[in-house]
């Protein structure tokens, strides 16, 4: 017998009075907090190279909101889609609110039949904030997706609901989560989208992002218990770095996004460039996307470094790859020529 999603709302809010309770978003979606024990080897970034050393054992509140498809559709109905966010993005990055028949993917699969998992990594939206910020890295953050997709296949995630095909969409840090998934447990998931990544990036280390501070300085009505290893942007200028050219993105979308700025640690940016090493044993599908406005991962014009993504999956089953002008990341107006080429 399943508890109804309701019931477990219920439980969940009478159990974590200490925590925010959790709340149904809108029809068919819940919005949840549920400890997540995982291990994973993080990485000792006092040394250089920095080395996977670090044994990390520990149980995590990780928010999630899982929404049903609106529509039937039996041939996608055991199908999940488990969606993450870039750095100091959180769950309405996959879910604006803003403008969301324009913008909010979530809805877009939800009315194409697909039920969708939309996290929060640890240290981010309603997730956990671990005192120590430098064990959320991306070794941890990828063995807590590992036992999220594990819980959603097995139906004890989302009491009643039991998936059998989990696809991994990633944007930008988390299409990194997704690889190092991909790598250490390449059974996991049946098939990835990364979006706003690449294996071969500008090269500039991603570790000291210009614009980037102590979170608790520049928000402190929000974020001022945290240490200073959590991160977000200062301002709208450094935001506006996310996009392409003026002109070319609504600039109310920019506003939203400044007003609704969420964290990145310090510990994950340093493990995002690391991290980028093949997933020689993963045998699904792969799709990469990128804009191709995208600063940090489309170097070469109209983001052909994206034809290089298929050797480092050599055993998929299929790897292919998209640039779109219509996504706009990030790329220095002064460039635009560059980019527009
Ligand atoms: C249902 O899913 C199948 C397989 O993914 C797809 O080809 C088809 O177009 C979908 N039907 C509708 C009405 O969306
Ligand atoms: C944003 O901060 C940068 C420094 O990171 C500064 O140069 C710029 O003038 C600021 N812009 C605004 C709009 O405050």
């Amino acid at each position: 017998m399943h508890r109804s999603l309701f019931g477990v709302l219920a439980l969940f809010s009478l159990g974590s009075a200490s925590h925010p309770a959790v709340r149904p978003t809108r029809a068919g979606c819940v919005d949840l907090r549920l400890p997540i024990r995982a291990s994973a080897t993080n990485f000792d970034l006092d040394v250089t190279p920095a080395r996977r050393t670090e044994r990390i054992t520990g149980t995590f509140l990780m928010q999630f909101v899982f929404c049903e498809p609106t529509v039937r559709n039996s041939s996608r109905a055991d199908t999940l889609l488990v969606l993450s966010p870039g750095s100091t993005y959180n769950t309405m990055y996959w879910d604006m609110p803003f403008q969301p028949e324009t913008y909010s993917f979530v809805r877009r699969a939800s009315a194409s039949g697909f039920a969708t998992l939309n996290v929060a990594r640890l240290g981010d939206g309603k997730s956990e904030h671990p005192a120590d910020p430098e064990i959320v890295q991306l070794p941890l953050q990828s063995a807590l997706l590992v036992e999220l997709v594990r819980l959603a296949r097995a139906g004890t995630l989302v009491p009643g609901k039991r998936f059998r095909t989990v696809v991994g969409i990633g944007h930008s840090l988390s299409s990194g989560m997704f690889n190092d998934v991909m790598l250490t447990a390449p059974d996991v998931l049946d098939g990835v989208v990364l979006s706003g990544y690449a294996h071969v990036s500008n090269g500039q280390p991603l570790a000291v992002i210009p614009g980037f501070f102590p979170a608790r300085t520049i928000l402190p009505a929000r974020f001022g218990g945290l240490a200073d290893g959590y991160l977000t942007s200062d301002n709208i200028t450094t935001r506006s770095g996310f996009y392409g050219p003026a002109g070319t993105f609504d600039p109310a979308v920019l506003q939203f996004d400044e007003g609704h700025k969420d964290l990145v640690t310090v510990a994950e940016l340093a493990s995002f460039g690391i991290d980028e090493v093949p997933a020689p044993d993963f045998k699904g599908p792969v799709l990469a996307v990128n804009g191709n406005f995208d600063r940090s991962f489309c170097p070469a014009p109209l983001c052909a470094n994206l034809l290089n993504e298929p050797a480092f999956y050599p055993k998929a089953k299929s790897v292919e790859t998209s640039a779109y002008a219509t996504i706009y990341f990030g790329c220095p107006s002064t460039d635009y020529n560059y980019c527009a080429s």
